[in-house]
């Protein structure tokens, strides 16, 4: 566990913190230091270098071998991609869907999620939603849908809408067991704690950077399982994705043998250089530091909730990073919290308070003090 001091030594690396409550790393974490002096590191590499891109390519692979480590997979598992649905996009398109058609999610998935195989459809994908049942959904949904004609079960690892953290490692047990695929959206969790994806066993994993991870947007990783990755050939491709890429051989497709063959052209240097120290910066401070003090704070604001008779959808037992109340008007609250400095989102009927390493106890003091303002605006538990 983090002390004081510790964390008022993390917090001094992100000025937005000296201005606002900052619990919006849901959306977009906050800016630090460390990532403002990378943003300008490609800036002078750009105005100074005789040949950036010979430098950018390094900065890309270093980047590559940096996030394999941090989820304990191997860099040629990891393809570099702009966005999360840049990461499903090419596996859905690499799929058949013949023997085996359904694709069984929750209705807690990311919409990108849902959209991207409703797209394979006209190729034979039969998605099943999976309704959630008081915030949750329960594993039995799970096993009463995912039978031998499964041929891929997309799971969101913490919910978006009301972190709900789904049992990755049961489902995904039970989708191995029947022969069902698991892909693994970590978007909402990823930067929160150690993560293993070897140890969870799924077989294809997405994150970006701009939430958890500190990041800027525009950048995301897919992680494919090594034995998977020469069996799949999506049907979009580009000059990156093959084995030279400096090859400049337009009449030949020679696709990767490794992950990199799910790549979209060009990788986005500039939120390279803003990712790559917000990632050191937290493998510094330790992942179960991380998550040590967003567990801490996640359940001293949920005790608060409570306390204030606020309806919560996300459930008791919640760690974080995300915790969701039920609001019954919700742009009145946000308003309300905002004039406050209290940087938070809405989704629905609900406002996401979103724990991180760099908020303190005094981040949740003033978020419940400004919902005792406001309760009439919250639904009463
Ligand atoms: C769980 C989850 N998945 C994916 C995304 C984003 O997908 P993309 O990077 O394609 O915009 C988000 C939020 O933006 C998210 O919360």
């Amino acid at each position: 566990m983090l002390t004081r001091n510790q964390v008022e030594a993390i917090r001094a690396d992100f000025p937005i913190l000296a201005e606002k409550t900052y619990l919006y790393s849901c959306s977009q974490g906050a800016l630090s230091a460390a990532v403002q002096r990378g943003l300008d590191a490609y800036l002078t590499s750009w105005k100074t270098s005789p040949a950036p891109w010979d430098e950018w390519v390094e900065v890309y692979e270093r980047l590559r071998a940096s996030f394999a480590h941090f989820i304990n997979a191997d860099p040629d598992e990891i393809a570099i991609v702009t966005s999360a649905s840049g990461g499903i996009n090419p596996i859905a398109s690499a799929l058949r869907f013949d023997s085996r058609d359904g694709v069984v999610m929750s209705e807690y998935e990311f919409p990108t999620m849902g959209q991207i195989w409703l797209a394979q459809a006209p190729r034979g994908a039969r998605v099943q939603f999976l309704d959630g049942v008081k915030e949750a959904v329960p594993l039995e949904s799970y096993e009463r849908a995912i039978d031998e004609h499964t041929l891929i079960v997309p799971v969101t690892q913490l919910s978006f809408l009301n972190g709900f953290r789904s049992d990755v490692a049961a489902i995904t047990r039970l989708a191995h067991d029947r022969g069902a695929l698991v892909f693994l959206d970590g978007y909402q969790d990823c930067g929160t704690r150690g993560f293993d994806v070897k140890a969870l066993d799924v077989d294809f994993f997405v994150t970006g950077t701009l939430k958890y991870l500190l990041g800027p947007p525009g950048l995301a990783f897919l992680y494919v399982r090594r034995d998977l990755i020469e069996t799949l050939t999506p049907s979009m491709t580009s000059w990156f994705a093959q084995r030279d890429v400096f090859a400049f051989d337009t009449k030949h497709l020679d696709l990767a043998p490794s992950a990199r063959r799910f790549e979209n052209g060009a990788p986005p240097i500039p939120n390279i250089y803003g990712a790559a120290p917000a990632i050191d910066l937290l493998s510094r401070i330790g992942m179960d530091n991380v998550a040590g003090q967003i567990e801490f704070l996640a359940r001293t604001f949920l005790d608060g909730a409570r306390a204030l008779h606020i309806a919560t959808k996300t459930p008791d037992s919640s760690v974080g990073p995300l915790v969701v109340l039920r609001a019954r008007d919700p742009a009145a609250a946000l308003r309300r919290l905002t004039e406050r400095g209290v940087v938070v989102s809405t989704r629905m009927d609900g406002i996401r308070f979103a724990f991180h390493v760099y908020n303190d106890l005094a981040d949740v003091h003033t978020a419940l003090n400004v919902l005792e303002e406001v309760r009439d605006l919250m639904v009463p538990a």
